[in-house]
């Protein structure tokens, strides 16, 4: 299996347990979920397909909203700045919204603008709680 069906296997197996109604997620599952869409809108950016965009920004979103990100400060293994990890968690959410509308306007040259800040908040949270990505 390739890397990217590797990935929506796992996203696979996300969505078949949360329609079971199962509970609490790892961040690492959460973590599964937003490259799968962040891939999604990589590839819809490539052909201009905004509706595709603002549907994936929408769906990592409500990932990211999902509690266990949040509670990645309690868990035993964290040992990083907690006040630090959530407002980054926090300044994440903020970019994904915006490009989610920014996308649903239909505004090309601000979505690109989006993705772009979305990355660099991929990088800055890994690059201080998670190193080794
Ligand atoms: C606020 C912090 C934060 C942000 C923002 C963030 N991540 Fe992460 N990410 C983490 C942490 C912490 C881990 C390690 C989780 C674990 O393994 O328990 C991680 C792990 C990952 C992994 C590896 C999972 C594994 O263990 O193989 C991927 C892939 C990933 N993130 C993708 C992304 C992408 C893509 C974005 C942006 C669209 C993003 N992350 C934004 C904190 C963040």
């Amino acid at each position: 299996m390739d890397r990217s069906s590797q990935i929506s296997a796992i996203a696979l197996l996300g969505l078949l347990s949360a329609c079971g109604g199962e509970e609490g997620y790892t961040l690492q599952q959460v973590m599964y979920q937003v490259e799968y869409e962040e891939q999604a809108i990589e590839a819809a950016l490539e052909t201009g397909d905004l509706a595709t965009v603002a549907s994936s920004a929408t769906a990592m979103g409500r990932w990211c909203a999902d509690p266990s990100f949040a509670a990645e400060v309690q868990t035993r293994s964290f040992t990083g700045d907690a006040d630090q990890f959530l407002a980054l968690r926090a300044d994440f959410l903020g970019r994904i919204d915006r490009l989610a509308s920014a996308a649903s306007s239909g505004d090309a040259a601000l979505t690109m603008q989006g993705y772009a800040a979305l990355r660099m908040a991929c990088e800055v949270c890994h690059a201080r709680f998670r190193p080794e990505l």
